[in-house]
This record gives C-alpha cells, structure tokens and sequence, in this order.
C-alpha cells in the first residue's frame, strides 16, 4: 500500500490533519489501535478556542457545531464565598469559545472523513514506523504502507514518538500531586457558564455539554480510583465547593460517566525527526485546566497541513523545517497558562498557610485588576498567532 502521509492515530489531531490534506488534494491513511466506537464514546474536554471553530467552519466540518455548540463570552473564577466573571465581551471584544464536547469533533471528523472516500483503518494493533530519516514507511498487521512523511497523532502513550532514537528529543515534564474525576451527568446546567472554584476541599469544575447534559470535575488525589466515588458522594463534594455563593444551587441527576485523568504537562522538542512529525498529545501534553488540550492539536495540524502542501505544492520544505520551531512558541505559551491556572485555582497538600494566601491574593488581582484579566480572557479564548 502506497500513501503520500501516513497518519497514526484517529484522535481530533490525525482525523482533522488527514481532512485538511484531502482539502488540498493530498492523499493519506489513517491507521487507529482502538474501534470507531471507543473513539466515538471517548468522554474528553470539550472547549473550543475562536481559532478551532474557525479551522473547523472552513474545512467544512462545521455545521453541526454551529448548531450544537454553546458559544460562551464569559467563564467565573468562584473562591472565598464570592464569584468573578471573567467578560470576554469587555476583555477581548468579538473573541468567544464554544463549549462542544471533543468526541463529537471526533465524530463529525470520522464522517466527514468516510463521505469524502477516506481512508480511516480501524483496530490496527500493531502499528510500527520504519526508516524515519530515508523512505519512511508503517508495517502493521503483516501489511506495509508506504509514505513520503509519517504524522505521530497518536497521543502520549503511542508508537511513533517511542520510534525516535534516544537522545534526538528533548522532553520536559511536570506532574501534579492531584487528578480530576471528570463526571457527565443527565441534568440541565446549574449556570450559564463556565465555573472554576478553588476551594480549601480542592478545585471543582462546572462545565456543559448540552441544556440537558451537564459536565463536571473535582480535584481528587493522584491515584484515586473511580470506584471510590458513587453518586451521592460526588453531588455531596460537588455541592461543598460549588454552593459557596449566594443563590447558586447546584443540580443534580444521573451521572451516566466519570473517569479520572492525570494532570501532567509535558512537551516534546523537537516535535520532528527526519520524515516523522509530532502533533498533538504525541508532542505535549497540559492539564486540562485552561482547556488547551484540543486547540493545541487543531493548531499544530493546521500548520502541518499548510507546510506539507508547500512542499507538494511548490517543493520548498521551508515550512517543514519551520514547523517544529512554530508550534513549540504556542505549545509553550499554552503550557504556562494551563500550568499558571492548575496552580491559582488547585490546593496542594503540601501547601504552607503563606502559599495559601498568594494563591487568593493573585486571584484577588486576577479579578480587580483588567490588565491580569484581559491576561487570562486572551490566554483563554486563544492568542491570535
Ligand atoms: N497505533 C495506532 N493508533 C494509536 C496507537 C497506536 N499504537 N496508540 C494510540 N493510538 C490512537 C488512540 O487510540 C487515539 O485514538 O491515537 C489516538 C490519539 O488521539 P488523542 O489521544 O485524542 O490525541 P490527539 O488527537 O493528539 O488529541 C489531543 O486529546 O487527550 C485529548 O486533551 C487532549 O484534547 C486533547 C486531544
Ligand atoms: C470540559 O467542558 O470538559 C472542560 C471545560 C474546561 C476545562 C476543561 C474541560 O478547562
């Protein structure tokens, strides 16, 4: 089998890269370890930045966002028994987000995909990448697929970063001593809006996907097992650090998943090796608190997208060699914002009674002083690049 790129992974990142490319008459393969199904279901974030609506719209996978999706022009910070809107409207006028769950990218991708003919390989287990820095080429189930260029979109725990030789990349990591146990519920939102609460109890989270489904997160011990926390117990926690306001009473329902996800941040450099290119979570990883996860991967395959159709195009690799040094600028912006937001709005064990009280003074600036907040509403709706 002969293929001009040869993707690894169907997630946002790989779906999305081989949809660009067949836009701009580049042909590609895409070869996913799991079935349609689990990556259907798969419950993730679900913020998308202006920029990833506006990749999205005009690669033609727009629609059923625009009808479905919750564009949002505020998010509040709630600490010390008060709430603070952060207004986009005032603070970064005509930029929003939209609140859509990541899996219904994913599933508008896959059809948008499989109605233009693409070629999507589901439940390959076997993936290996070969001659990466020569005439690449992927060899899976007895089977070869041959490329000019291999794209890694498949996430932290893939095949095609591991591929690299040791010593060709530098990485940089960062754990936290705590995870979310994200929660989707069948009840109505309890707000308008976004709510990021930083309590003594741990952080919490009050997200959405729809007026019927609701979305949210607790901070909760590193190794927590999901087990350990039945309905009751998750409304109860919910409710200690959410109904800390005036007014607020907090909605409850079925909760129909949850599931608990490490907090890590973590980049790779270079994001390339010879004919390798990393996108996504296979080149970085931040926690999910500012929400950057998906928008980094959208913006990461837009930049391949546009360097591999010069190279087709025109035969310059200038934007190849460029695309490595491009995406680590916002890869690392959106580090420090998502590791500066997990650290404002999380407690820490270890945390003495002063580091406490710098967390609430930063957030008592955050909230006062336009210039912090137009920081964070700029950061958050995604920097215009
Ligand atoms: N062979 C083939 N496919 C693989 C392999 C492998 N060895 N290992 C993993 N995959 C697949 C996974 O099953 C998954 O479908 O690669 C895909 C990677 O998708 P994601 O993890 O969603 O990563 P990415 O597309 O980069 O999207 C990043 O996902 O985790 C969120 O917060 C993150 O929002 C961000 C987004
Ligand atoms: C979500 O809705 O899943 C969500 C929202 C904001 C975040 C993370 C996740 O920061």
């Amino acid at each position: 089998m002969r293929t001009q790129v040869g993707i690894v992974g169907a997630g946002p990142a790989g779906l999305l890269l081989s949809h660009l490319l067949h836009l701009r008459g580049i042909d590609s393969v895409v070869l996913e370890l799991r079935d349609r199904d689990h990556c259907e279901r798969r419950v993730r974030a679900g913020v998308l930045e202006q920029g990833t609506v506006d990749v999205l719209t005009a690669a033609g996978v727009g629609d059923r966002l625009r009808r479905e999706g919750l564009p949002h022009h505020g998010i509040e910070l709630r600490y010390g028994g008060a709430g603070h809107r952060i207004a986009f409207e005032e603070l970064v006028p005509g930029r929003s987000i939209t609140v859509y769950g990541q899996q219904e990218v994913v599933k508008d991708l896959i059809a948008a995909r499989l109605a233009a003919g693409g070629k999507i390989l589901f439940d390959v287990p076997d993936v290996k990448p070969h001659d990466l820095t020569g005439s690449p080429y992927l060899t899976f189930g007895g089977e070869v697929l041959e490329c000019d260029v291999i794209a890694g979109c498949d996430g932290f725990h893939g095949v095609t970063r591991a591929a690299v030789p040791q010593g060709e990349l530098t990485t940089f990591e960062r754990d936290y001593p705590f995870a979310w146990l994200g929660v989707l519920a069948r009840v109505a939102p309890s707000a308008e809006e976004l709510i990021y609460a930083r309590t003594p109890r741990g952080f919490a989270l009050h997200s959405m996907r729809s007026p019927e489904i609701s979305r949210f997160y607790l901070q909760v011990p590193k190794d927590e097992r999901e087990d350990a926390w039945p309905d009751e117990r998750i409304w109860s926690e919910l409710a200690a650090r959410l109904e800390t306001v005036p007014g607020f009473a907090l909605k409850t329902g079925p909760v129909i998943e949850k599931s608990v996800t490490p907090m890590r941040s973590f980049v790779t450099e270079p994001m390339r090796y010879g004919n390798l290119y990393l996108a996504g979570d296979a080149a970085h990883i931040v926690p999910p608190t500012g929400a950057k996860g998906l928008n980094l991967a959208v913006a990461d395959v837009t930049m391949l997208t546009d360097a591999l159709a010069r190279w087709y195009e025109t035969g310059s690799a200038e934007g190849l060699d460029a695309y490595s040094a491009t995406c680590l600028r916002r890869v690392w912006r959106a580090q420090h914002f998502s590791w500066w937001m997990t650290n404002l709005l999380h407690t820490f064990a270890d945390e003495d009674p002063y580091g406490e009280r710098l967390q609430t003074a930063y957030l008592d600036y955050v909230t006062s002083s336009t210039a912090a907040a137009t920081t964070l509403a700029e950061n958050y709706v995604g920097m215009v690049w």
